[in-house]
């Protein structure tokens, strides 16, 4: 045994003291090395899905048709395997919480691939709650603990609901029965934001991304879920590190939807705006290939807390779109990463790209452990470095913006009804009133002039709606 600057330690037990019943020497330094690298040993949690499971695995192409409408080069082949990290988390709650609660999953990958890495940020859903990035951060306090209190407040949580109604479509997602998975293993993925791809033709066409879980979708009731909660509040992290070392491994296939700009511009809703689906009677899926997750992390910390996606992490063929959200979202992850894990996390080993990488003009910050370009010139252009560019193959689309007034758009009450009721209406009599009960047990305790809102809200999407939540409250609020 050593200290960490390789010197032997004879004793790795006794701090060294005057006598056996001390006080202590400050030239203990072993035991002050220790202590201090302790006392820093918990970089911040990420502020939203802080609870999660990670593994490792493989993509694997098993159909070029995506080659229609994208040029990334991991796509190119039928059968090519590109190496993927996953991360799949809780949204709200922290590092320390239980796995069973009501409440959206991540479902995060980055692949690996010749052209740098891409990652796919996804969550369980296809919707989000909000529509406009500027309330991300607004949405995000009224979910997590009161200022006061530090309590989850749920008269936060529906003030916030009530007052943007755009949260609809999810809310109805999360309070059915997808809204506690069984595990990570059984839940779909999806990218959800809208996305642009761009062909070995330049031609450019909007999409969407899906995963299906090969292992069927299995969900858990309530009662389960909260028994789980408090007896196994790991619950879906090691069910997902078990059926990986016993080699029964998970597997997703991936999807997309296109929608050409023609599609685009005449569909009824706004293709761009989160809360709504692609139905896929109109937009069919398309099969591309197969996530299997082969392995798990030797080492927690390393490879999975300091593992870092962005949706800002693309290839050449996949872009983005002009959705709002996506757009806000594009800022924060990378900013959040140097915030959490440092300047150089590009540098951890988990979130280091595969393909050759040059950065001509990156240098030095903190935690800088490579040869940081040795005395390859550090501004660009020079004559020294010669830096290969492919401006065909790599810049992004070229395209023209219609004219546009600027300015702060409110898109509060851009359609918030009509698909929340056609995907209400689809659901069976005994999942509505697993719904209502679902909402009953959060909305029992808010004020009674936010539960009035609530009615009034889905009784927009449907009177039996509003109906059967105020009945589900009555009744929750009498036990
Ligand atoms: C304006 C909207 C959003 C903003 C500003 C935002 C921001 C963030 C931030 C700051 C993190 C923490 C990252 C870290 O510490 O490494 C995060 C994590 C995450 N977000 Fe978002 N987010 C937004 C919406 C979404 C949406 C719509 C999805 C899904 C489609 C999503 C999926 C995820 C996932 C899966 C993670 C966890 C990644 C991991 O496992 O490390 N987020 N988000």
């Amino acid at each position: 045994m050593t200290t960490v600057f390789g010197v032997p330690v004879g004793d790795r037990t006794n701090m060294i003291t005057a006598g056996p019943r001390g006080p202590v020497l400050l030239q203990d330094v072993v035991y002050q090395d220790e202590m201090a690298h302790f006392d820093r040993e918990r970089p911040p949690e990420r502020v939203v899905h802080a609870k999660g499971a990670g593994a490792f695995g493989y993509f694997e192409v098993t159909s070029t048709e995506i080659t229609n409408y994208c040029r990334a080069a991991l796509f190119n082949m039928v059968g090519k395997r590109t190496p993927v990290a996953a991360r799949f988390s809780t949204v709200v709650r922290e590092r320390g919480s239980a796995d069973t609660v009501r409440d959206p999953r991540g479902f995060a990958v980055k692949f690996y691939t010749e052209e740098g890495n891409w990652d796919l940020v996804g969550n369980n859903t296809p919707i989000f709650f909000i529509r406009d990035a500027f309330q991300f951060m607004t949405f995000i306090h009224s979910q997590k603990r009161n200022p006061q209190t530090n309590l989850i407040d749920y008269n936060m949580r529906w003030d916030f609901y009530t007052l943007r109604h755009e949260c609809l479509h999810q809310l109805t997602f999360l309070f059915g029965d997808r809204g506690i998975p069984d595990g990570h293993r059984h839940m779909d993925g999806w990218g959800s934001s809208t996305y642009k791809l761009v062909n070995s033709d330049n031609k450019p066409i909007y999409n969407k991304f899906y995963w299906k879980t090969n292992q069927g979708v299995k969900n858990l009731d309530v009662e389960t879920a909260n028994r789980l909660a408090s007896k196994d509040p790991d619950y879906s992290v090691h069910d997902m590190f078990d059926a990986i070392a016993r080699k029964d491994y998970p597997s997703w296939t991936l999807y997309i939807q296109v929608m050409t700009y023609e599609q685009a511009a005449n569909w009824e809703f706004n293709p761009f705006d989160i809360t709504k689906t692609w139905p896929e009677d109109e937009y069919p899926l398309i099969e591309v290939g197969r996530m299997v997750l082969d392995r798990n992390p030797t080492n927690y910390f390393a490879e999975v807390e300091q593992l870092s996606f962005c949706p800002a992490s693309r290839v050449p063929g996949v872009e983005f779109s002009p959705d709002k959200l996506l757009q806000g979202r594009l800022f924060a992850y990378q900013d959040t990463a140097r915030h959490r894990i440092g300047t150089n996390f590009h540098l951890i080993p988990v979130n280091r790209p595969i393909s050759a990488s040059v950065y001509p003009t990156q240098r030095d910050g903190q935690m800088t452990v490579d040869s940081n370009q040795g005395n390859a010139p550090n501004y660009y252009p020079n004559s020294f470095q010669n830096v290969g560019q492919n401006p065909k193959r790599y810049n992004e689309f070229r395209f023209q913006l219609p004219t546009a007034d600027v300015d702060r758009y409110e898109s509060k009450d851009e359609d918030n009804y009509t698909q929340t009721r056609r995907f209400y209406l689809s659901h069976t009599p005994e999942e509505r009133q697993r719904l209502f009960s679902n909402i009953a047990t959060e909305l029992s305790l808010v004020y009674s002039n936010i539960q009035q809102k609530a009615y009034d809200m889905f009784n927009k999407v449907d009177p039996s709606y509003g109906a059967g939540v105020r009945m589900a409250v009555e009744m929750a609020s009498k036990k």
